[in-house]
């Protein structure tokens, strides 16, 4: 096995932990994605510390993990993980002091990202790579301040992040080449399925697509073409089935018959020019604000969110199961 150097550890400054030594994780910002993160760490037999400023965060947080915890069970818990290894600390430079990780995940404000990446720089060890969850902003714009960009990188995770295999990973200008390496080997270390990307490039590889499907829905809302529940069902009902299996790129090769993506191409290529796209986005005024706040209510049909998250969680977890990438069976994950 490979081991990758901490990047940027000044001489003199504490050992640099190996991706595979590490066992302290520090999660800044504990909302859906920073509590889901936390769950993650926990599950894999990670201690970790969390911060963050809102005054019922502990609570919530571990009402968060409590909730995740069944499916963490399915997944298969790590011998050493347990809900008592969370730390929720009162000041931010106390999650971060002895942590051999950092994961960044606040509000989605660009000025609050660059101050808190900043603090965070200042508080943790020397060495300690720092990942921000950022949907979209990408790390040259938000490492501004800190005096050690080199180890801020973006590590890029998906709802609920216990669930969700991908992370994508990739560096500012500013970044140590070496920061994206090991915390792509980290979170590989850590259960995560990681695409490292070699620019950056808004939103990323996966918002980007999902972006414009977003895009799509709303104007279709906007203009009354479609309901919010006939967005869900035309996926549900029909690609989203082929795409858990392959993506989007595969799946339209196989459309091709046997003459494959050229023949898809060939057949296809002339409607991209078709008026089935508008990319610019849809003006969010209140009525389709409100129509699509409405049409969410109406196709929850009295189903909380701690309900649906818990269908979610089983759905996954069953489309995991049927595609291989969890056993199926006891008797399989023994064999
Ligand atoms: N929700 C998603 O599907 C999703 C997916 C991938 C990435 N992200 C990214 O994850 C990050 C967090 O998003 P979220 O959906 O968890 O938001 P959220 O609103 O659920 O949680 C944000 C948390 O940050 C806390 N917070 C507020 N100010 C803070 C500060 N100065 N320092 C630290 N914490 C602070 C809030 O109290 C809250 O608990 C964002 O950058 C977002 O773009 C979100």
């Amino acid at each position: 096995m490979t081991v990758i150097p901490s990047p940027t550890t000044p001489p003199g400054s504490p050992a640099p932990c190996a991706p595979e030594d590490v066992r302290r994780v520090a999660c800044v910002g504990a909302g859906v994605i920073g509590g889901g993160w936390a769950a993650h760490f926990l599950a894999r037999g990670y201690d970790v510390t969390a911060w963050d400023p809102a005054p019922d965060a502990d609570v919530r947080l571990r009402r968060l993990i409590a909730a995740a915890w069944p499916a963490l069970e399915q997944l298969g818990l790590a011998d050493e993980a347990s809900q008592d290894r969370l730390t929720v600390t009162a000041r931010l430079e106390e999650a971060v002091a002895d942590a051999q990780f950092v994961q960044e995940s606040a509000p989605e404000k660009l000025d609050l990202k660059r101050d808190l990446l900043a603090r965070l720089d200042a508080a943790a060890p020397a060495g300690t790579v720092i990942a921000s969850s950022t949907s979209g902003y990408p790390m040259t714009d938000m490492q501004t301040e800190a005096a050690d960009p080199g180890r801020l990188v973006v590590g890029h995770p998906f709802n609920p992040p216990y669930l969700i295999p991908l992370v994508e990973v990739v560096g500012g200008e500013r970044t140590d080449p070496a920061a994206v390496e090991w915390a792509s080997r980290f979170y590989e270390v850590a259960g995560k399925s990681v695409i490292t990307m070699d620019r950056e490039v808004p939103g990323f590889i996966a918002n980007r697509l999902q972006e414009a499907l977003w895009r799509e829905a709303l104007h279709m809302v906007a203009n009354g073409e479609a309901t919010v529940a006939e967005i869900d069902a035309s996926i549900t009902e029909g690609p989203g089935l082929r795409w858990a299996v392959m993506g989007p790129m595969l799946t339209f090769a196989l459309a091709g018959g046997e003459g494959g993506m050229a023949h898809m191409l060939d057949h296809f290529g002339p409607s991209l020019k078709s008026p089935w796209t508008r990319l610019e986005a849809p003006e969010l005024d209140r009525a389709l604000y409100e129509a699509v706040v409405a049409g969410c209510d109406e196709a929850a049909d009295g189903r909380s969110i701690a309900d649906l998250v818990a269908e979610r969680d089983r759905g996954v977890i069953d489309i995991l199961r049927a595609t291989g990438r969890l056993p199926r069976s006891a008797e399989e994950a023994t064999r």
